[in-house]
């Protein structure tokens, strides 16, 4: 076992848990809003190199809608919806400057 050291501002974390009863963000289209996240993580220079996106298990929100977590800043964003990648992109960045800037 060994330490490492990844130099990224921040890693998203979005459930995309899946239930066979009951609700999940798997229902709510986690799939397809983390696969986008995903590919804005590789593709826009905003994100390369600093922002991983990574699916998670389930986060505890499931009857809010799609739920997503930001560390190390340990944000939450929850009641995500299928469309509102755009929006979570702007989310990340806005926390990730305010981290930055704090003295
Ligand atoms: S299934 Fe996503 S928060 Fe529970």
């Amino acid at each position: 076992m060994q330490t490492r050291d990844k130099d990224i501002l921040g890693q998203l974390f979005v459930c995309t848990h899946e239930r066979q009863v009951g609700e999940s963000c798997s229902q709510a289209g986690a799939l397809d809003v983390f696969q986008k996240l995903k590919n804005r993580s590789k593709t826009d220079v905003t994100w390369q190199g600093k922002v991983s996106v990574t699916k998670s298990g389930c986060l505890g929100f499931c009857h809010e809608g799609i739920a997503a977590v930001l560390y190390p800043a340990r944000k939450w964003l929850t009641g995500i919806k299928a469309g509102d990648e755009e929006a979570v992109f702007d989310w990340v960045n806005a926390v990730l400057e305010d981290a930055t800037s704090d003295p």
